[in-house]
């Protein structure tokens, strides 16, 4: 069977990424919009970079209204600026959101209408050259062909794609990440999990993908505890970054499939943000999810050292997902009760989020299909 493995053109990783990549930088035009969120300039995080572009002549403008739920009125927003500034490329420093509204406007430059008119199609023309620059080790939206952005009439939450969303340069220094607090290194690192996992169990697995899906899960077990406890561990920053990306290029290969797909609708009815929706969903979605690939789940347990000899396919893949539930337990991962969301309204909205969860494709690619009663099943046990 013929895979197409798609990836960034250029990537930079480890200290000085950033310095590293400046004669590419250079390259893009004149002028830059750079993307980002209130946080990121207050941290001096958007300094560092605009210290850069200064040093080789490149102008830019900053729009900096982005929060954790991009909207279709911050991509309008940003295209008003980018349009009116004369800019010649974009630059994202942020997490998922600012990357992803980024990429949004970038496709709004070069195709017509709408972003939410390109709702469950390709974009067709390519945006201009696109720089990433994550500051979480989470969304592997450097890597990916994909925006998250919601549509504020039909509350929704799109996800649009095309292979031209994808990085012309993602940069991935990991001093970017090192500001981050535990809480959102905690949900951010199991993100990137969950897309390593979900990939590599994925139906639309590939050879190339399973590689950085293997690799990504050894590296996060390895290093996302030492990151929570101490930010400053700039090994385990370093290690998780590279985490983050490897996962990203796995699901942008593979797909994510039930976790995924279940996740969305609880980020978009209770506002839960996105790598903490996920974690509360994890440790339940690979119970099922292991039947239907024993051998998968056996070898991402070898991966982290807890397979031993004479265990079952299942025994091994049970191992994992313990190791799995307890490193979200360490995390102090919320329960949705704990998060505040109401259980009355959560059971009320257990049949539209189980037809949202399924008409978003992702949990049909999971090796074992989830029905229905399935999805409700599982959304009913978080409550446990
Ligand atoms: N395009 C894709 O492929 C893809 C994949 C997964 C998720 N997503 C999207 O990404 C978004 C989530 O992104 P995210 O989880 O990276 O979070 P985020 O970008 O929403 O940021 C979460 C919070 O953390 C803060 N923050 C980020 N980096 C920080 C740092 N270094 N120091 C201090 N604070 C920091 C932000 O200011 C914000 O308050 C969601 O909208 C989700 O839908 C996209
Ligand atoms: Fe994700």
């Amino acid at each position: 069977m013929a895979n197409l493995f798609v990836i960034p053109k250029y990537i930079f990783t480890g200290k000085d990424a950033l310095n590293l990549a400046s004669d590419n930088i250079k390259k893009l035009g004149k002028k830059a919009l750079i993307v980002t969120d209130d946080m990121m300039v207050k941290l001096g995080s958007v300094k560092r970079l605009t210290d850069l572009l200064d040093s080789i002549s490149v102008n830019y403008e900053i729009y900096s209204k982005v929060n954790s739920e991009p909207t279709d009125k911050m991509v309008s927003e940003g295209i008003e600026i980018y349009k009116n500034d004369n800019c010649n490329f974009l630059i994202a420093v942020g997490g998922g959101s600012p990357i992803d509204t980024m990429k949004a406007i970038g496709a709004m430059i070069t195709n017509t209408g709408k972003i939410t008119d390109y709702l469950g199609k390709v974009i067709p023309n390519d945006p201009p050259p696109l720089v990433t620059i994550p500051t979480t080790a989470g969304t592997g939206s450097e890597a990916t062909q994909f925006t998250i952005i919601a549509d504020t009439e039909k509350n929704i939450k799109m996800l649009l794609k095309g292979p031209n969303l994808m990085s012309t340069i993602a940069i991935v220094d990991p001093v970017f990440t090192s500001t981050a607090p535990p809480k959102v290194t905690a949900a951010t690192g199991i993100d990137a999990l969950t897309h390593a996992i979900e990939s590599y169990t994925s139906r639309k697995a590939q050879p190339m993908s399973n590689i950085f899906a293997l690799s990504a899960v050894k590296r996060i077990f390895k290093n996302l505890l030492r990151a929570y406890k101490n930010g400053d561990d700039m090994t385990a920053r370093t290690e998780l970054s590279i985490a983050a990306l490897e996962a990203g290029i796995a699901f942008n290969n593979a797909s994510v499939t039930i976790v995924h797909g279940m996740s969305r609708p609880i980020g978009a009815l209770y506002h839960v943000p996105h790598g903490l929706s996920n974690a509360m969903l994890l440790s339940e979605c690979l119970k099922f999810a292991l039947l239907g690939a024993p051998e998968k789940f056996c070898d991402l347990a070898s991966e982290i050292g807890g397979y031993k000899e004479g265990m079952s396919y299942i025994q091994a893949g049970k191992v994992f997902v313990g190791e799995v539930e307890k490193l979200c337990k360490s995390l102090d991962i919320q329960t949705l009760e704990e998060f505040g969301v109401n259980k009355g309204l959560f059971f009320k909205n257990l049949d539209k989020m189980t037809e949202d969860a399924l008409a978003s494709g992702s949990p049909q690619n999971t090796m074992r299909i989830p029905s229905s009663e399935d999805i409700k099943d599982i959304y009913k046990a978080l409550w446990k």
